[in-house]
């Protein structure tokens, strides 16, 4: 496809930490999503067309766009071979803990890819979408980007060297993620995280992150259920989420296998193990959102398994 001029890409919004795997893992939903056009420029440079949908909130500015920033670095890498013209359709909400900023860069670095003759695996873009997270919210974990490229579960067993493992999906899970209308900046969310973590609470946590992964492969909802937790992130950002106790209580009460924050927040989800299960569990959290006077959107989604995909235009 290297003869194309333009290519539009939907990528995934993604749920980053599950619970107990702050910072290394996540998952990619099916919906909702950003789409970043592309369009080749004779002039060696990356450039903003449009952003659409964002109500006048992100950066015009390439250098601190993540869909530009991330197509540039990729370009650099390649050795510039032309320039790029880029339109971003937010299609997600900002600032929800819904990988936005992750969603943009991976479209926009997998449709530079493209435009290229795809001279790097799907895989090797990752550290470009890294790179753009980094700008921002000012911390390269890849959480976010790494399951909104791969699709599925992604564990990032190390980042020095880059290590990403891709994980099983068990048949008929269904998520339902909550996005009350408040704004919690990533950036924020993670000053407020202790800096040290006590070992009994390291061991809870590793416990159960090892746990999810067997549940994993396994498919064993029981064991899932039952590691679906956070002493680390959950204690601290819970409190900047009006109701989140609430939710959560609603939401185990209503059959979820697990609920907590999706990302930095304010968004919650839960895992369930049907779609009919999801709808209740997301009517459910979005009644206990508005006990304390918050209005929110339910995304009901299956796990995204193909990551970003090309749209014919
Ligand atoms: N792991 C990151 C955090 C995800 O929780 O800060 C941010 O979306």
């Amino acid at each position: 496809m290297a003869d194309r001029d333009s290519v539009s890409v939907f990528a995934p919004a993604t749920v980053a930490n599950v619970a107990s795997g702050f910072d290394v893992l996540g998952f990619a939903l099916e919906r909702p999503g950003d789409t970043v056009v592309l369009r080749k420029i004779p002039q060696k440079r990356v450039e903003i067309l449009a952003v659409e949908g964002d109500n006048g909130q992100l950066p015009r500015d390439p250098d601190r766009n993540t869909a530009s920033v991330a197509a540039r670095r990729f370009l650099e890498a390649i050795g510039f071979p032309f320039g790029l013209e880029v339109t971003v359709r937010k299609q997600m909400p900002m600032s929800s803990g819904l990988g936005s900023s992750a969603a943009s860069s991976v479209a926009a670095v997998y449709a530079a890819n493209v435009l290229s003759g795809s001279p790097l695996t799907v895989r090797q873009l990752l550290p470009f979408t890294m790179q753009a997270e980094e700008v921002a919210c000012g911390s390269a974990h890849a959480d976010n980007v790494a399951p909104a490229l791969l699709g599925g579960f992604v564990l990032i067993r190390s980042y020095e060297p880059l290590d990403v493992v891709q994980l099983p999906v068990p048949g008929g899970l269904a998520v339902a993620t909550v996005h009350p209308h408040t704004e919690i900046k990533t950036e924020d969310a993670r000053r407020i995280l202790k800096k040290e973590l006590r070992l009994s609470d390291a061991v809870r946590q590793w416990g159960n992150l090892a746990a999810l992964v067997a549940a994993l492969f396994q498919g064993d909802m029981d064991l899932l259920s039952r590691s679906l937790q956070d002493v680390v992130a959950e204690p601290r950002r819970g409190l900047l989420i009006p109701g989140f106790a609430k939710v959560k209580q609603t939401a185990l009460h209503s059959g979820a296998l697990g609920c907590s924050i999706s990302g930095s927040g304010p968004s919650v989800f839960s895992l369930c193990v049907s779609m009919q299960k999801a709808k209740a569990v997301g009517r459910a959290m979005q009644s206990a959102f508005a006990e304390v006077g918050l209005d929110s959107d339910v995304y009901l989604s299956g796990i995204n398994q193909s990551g970003p995909v090309i749209l014919e235009e």
